[in-house]
């Protein structure tokens, strides 16, 4: 992978608890466990300003905080209301341990 971005090491990701990265000059992450596969998408919400790691993760769902809206986490798209736009999701790699995505334009 050409410029490659290194997230968080993969030992960190727990299946439930998605970890919050933050990485200037692009939006902020979350990175899931699901399944032993690691995801990795926008941590704002698309319907308002939450963060979503500080929702619910079950399965491949992400459940924002706000307003009980959810996402798919391996596909980004819409599965509950009031969210109407897909989350924007990342191809992830595992690197050395690491989570890795590469650089978004
Ligand atoms: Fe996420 Fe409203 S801000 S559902």
């Amino acid at each position: 992978m050409k410029n490659v971005l290194r997230l968080c090491a993969e030992s960190e990701v727990i299946e439930g608890v998605p970890v919050s990265v933050e990485i200037e000059g692009i939006p902020p992450l979350a990175v899931y466990r699901v399944d032993d596969e690691i995801y990795v998408t926008n941590r704002t919400c698309t319907h308002g300003d939450a963060d979503l790691t500080e929702g619910f993760q079950e399965g491949d769902l992400i459940e924002c905080p706000f307003h009980g809206g959810s996402f798919s986490i391996k596909t980004g798209g819409v599965v509950n209301l009031p969210c109407s736009v897909p989350l924007k999701t990342y191809s992830a790699q595992v690197v050395d341990g690491f989570v890795c995505i590469e650089k978004p334009e």
